[in-house]
């Protein structure tokens, strides 16, 4: 168990060594036991943080509202509208100010182009954790949770076959940030990643090449294809999702949080949706995973969420024991 967590920023896993990845995971699955026990676990007694979000959210912001209680402190929400940084306040007076008043701080800032460069200012002036709760580039909350959920289901993930498959989806435009953390974190489990999507979708060259890097460095492999059956094929684990075509497009600031997203180039690729029919060619145990909100009857038909394969629930809630594991390691380890 690696143990020098405390004081330190959590804005990509890849900040993180394998053996730390893998002592989250561990302190992960005893919170779940505890909490399943009622066993109280008030490692972060009399602590404050403050959560603050440029967009909407369910499971982020309640995993770590709960979750931060459930351990013994008092989290503040914070509407970035509400904030002086609606009137131009700098990411540096934000994260100096709130830092003098708690212990951490964690933002959620999706904004192409914009969202992890504020985290990674923050970071600079802050003299405690900033969290990183989704930014344009990085959601390390959710790929912890949904390696956490994998393992728990499968054990020992070596040669898993886990498709990652862009989706279909009308209601908004999401940011590329869940699909770049999973590709980048599951070969470094030695998961064989094959990551699917339509010409145009394409994730950043240097995602793709850094993912390579850690498969080749851990026994995985990943594929990346234009190919939806390929991807589906034999699969132990499929995660159809929609993502923006962020990059290529380069739309910028405007399109965060945009209503109107469907246009011509998106229709096209209707037909890249979950279906039963294409679950049928995967491996007979295969699990459904999405990170959720989900675009129902657009990414996925619903008897396949709602089906025997799905564990999206499961994975939902491990958002809850993941985030208590982060906070509690560094906020409240050595
Ligand atoms: N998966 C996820 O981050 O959900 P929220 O947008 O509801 O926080």
């Amino acid at each position: 168990m690696q143990s020098v967590f405390r004081g330190r920023h959590f804005i990509n896993l890849e900040d993180f060594t394998k053996e730390e990845v893998d002592t989250m995971l561990e302190v992960a699955f005893d919170l779940k036991k505890k909490f399943a026990m009622g066993v109280p676990t008030p490692y972060l007694l009399h602590q404050s943080m403050f959560l603050m979000f440029f967009e909407q959210s369910t499971r982020t912001r309640n995993s770590m509202e709960a979750g931060f209680a459930q351990l013994g402190g008092h989290a503040g929400f914070l509407d970035s509208s509400s904030m002086q940084i609606a009137h131009g306040e700098s990411a540096k007076d934000t994260a100096i100010i709130l830092s003098r008043f708690g212990h951490a701080i964690a933002c959620r800032y999706c904004n192409w182009g914009y969202g992890n460069k504020y985290l990674t200012e923050m970071a600079k002036w802050s003299t405690k954790p900033i969290m990183n709760l989704q930014c344009d580039l990085y959601h390390p909350f959710q790929a912890l949770a949904d390696l956490m959920t994998m393992k728990e289901k499968i054990g020992d993930l070596k040669q898993v076959k886990v498709s990652i498959i862009w989706a279909y989806a009308e209601s908004h435009k999401k940011p590329i940030s869940v699909p770049v953390s999973q590709v980048l974190l599951f070969p470094r489990y030695g998961m064989d990643v094959v990551l699917a999507h339509p010409k145009g979708w394409e994730l950043p060259d240097w995602v793709i090449a850094q993912a390579k890097a850690n498969a080749e460095k851990y026994g995985g492999s990943v594929t990346v294809t234009d190919n939806e059956a390929e991807a589906y094929e034999g699969a132990q684990i499929v995660i159809p999702k929609n993502w923006g075509n962020w990059v290529t497009d380069q739309t910028g600031v405007a399109a965060s949080g945009a209503v109107a997203v469907v246009d011509d180039k998106l229709k096209a690729h209707k037909s890249w949706k979950c279906t039963e029919a294409k679950m049928a060619t995967a491996d007979k145990n295969v699990l459904y995973m999405h990170a959720l909100p989900a675009d129902r009857n657009n990414e996925v038909e619903d008897s396949v969420i709602d089906g025997s394969h799905s564990i999206v629930y499961d994975e939902a809630e491990n958002r809850l024991h993941t985030a208590k594991a982060v906070m509690t390691l560094l906020m409240g380890g050595r």
